[in-house]
């Protein structure tokens, strides 16, 4: 596409990424997974930077699932000790990044240093330029069945009525409460599936998959991305 054609095309409001690739990135090199992971960082902190010069609103991204629990422990810890750095870090920084924070996931299961700087970094959730939720302790299915629990508590308490619930209003029960869905989600690293990101909120949201690990995504890659979403035609179940 035109370089000129692109520029009148307003980015999407809300892109979603699922940061995957860090594992493999780091084994091409003979490093510890966990280097990846720190490489994997870098390339946040430089997208979520690019994302604000192109005036993306939204930012989500795919941290640490329900189901990473499953790796070593010594990753694990690795990654805990790694998501510690980078968020004392963007408190530090949050006024000259103008990126402010919200938290996808039980946070419950994270150590509480750990929880209270992202209690803290969501509390300073000033009007910045791009916000990122950070998907930590994140699953879809998990997200829609705390939602389901608290809606039925609700109805026990005689707070709610069963015939009451919509789309609309189980949104208002889910992690992304008030926030549009996206319209792109980009899954680099070769992988062709959503590993129970988003699954509510990515029912018609165009899916790009990319050939390049995560460490290894450039603003360029982003382009592409969003290049490749303004050639879709989204229908939404029409003609
Ligand atoms: C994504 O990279 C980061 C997390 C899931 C925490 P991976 O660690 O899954 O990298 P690969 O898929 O093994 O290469
Ligand atoms: C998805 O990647 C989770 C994150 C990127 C945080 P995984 O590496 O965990 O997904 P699978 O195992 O390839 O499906
Ligand atoms: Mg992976």
């Amino acid at each position: 596409m035109a370089l000129s054609e692109k520029e009148t095309l307003a980015p999407p409001q809300h892109i979603a990424i699922i940061m995957d690739g860090n594992g493999r990135w780091a084994k091409q090199r003979g490093l510890p997974r966990t280097a990846g992971h720190a490489a994997g960082a870098e390339s946040f902190r430089r997208i979520a930077n690019y994302c604000r010069t192109l005036g993306v609103r939204y930012l989500t991204v795919y941290a640490f699932s329900t189901e990473n629990w499953k790796r070593s422990q010594e990753e694990v810890a690795g990654i805990m000790k790694l998501l510690r750095k980078y968020l004392e870090e963007a408190l530090r920084d949050m006024e000259k990044n103008r990126v402010c924070f919200r938290f996808f996931g039980d946070l419950s299961r994270l150590s509480p240093p750990l929880q209270k700087l992202c209690l803290d970094a969501q509390s300073r959730s000033a009007d910045y330029d791009v916000q990122v939720n950070f998907c930590l302790n994140y699953g879809g299915r998990d997200e829609i069945v705390q939602a389901a629990r608290r809606f039925a508590q609700q109805v026990a308490n005689g707070e709610r009525r069963p015939e009451e619930l919509t789309e609309n209003l189980f949104d208002q029960y889910l992690y992304s409460a008030g926030i549009p869905d996206p319209e792109l989600v980009i899954r680099p690293s070769g992988e062709k599936r959503i590993s129970n990101f988003l699954l509510w909120q990515s029912a018609y949201s165009e899916y790009v998959f990319m050939n390049v690990l995560w460490p290894d995504f450039t603003p360029e890659h982003l382009d592409e991305a969003i290049a490749e979403y303004h050639r879709r035609n989204r229908r939404f179940g029409g003609t």
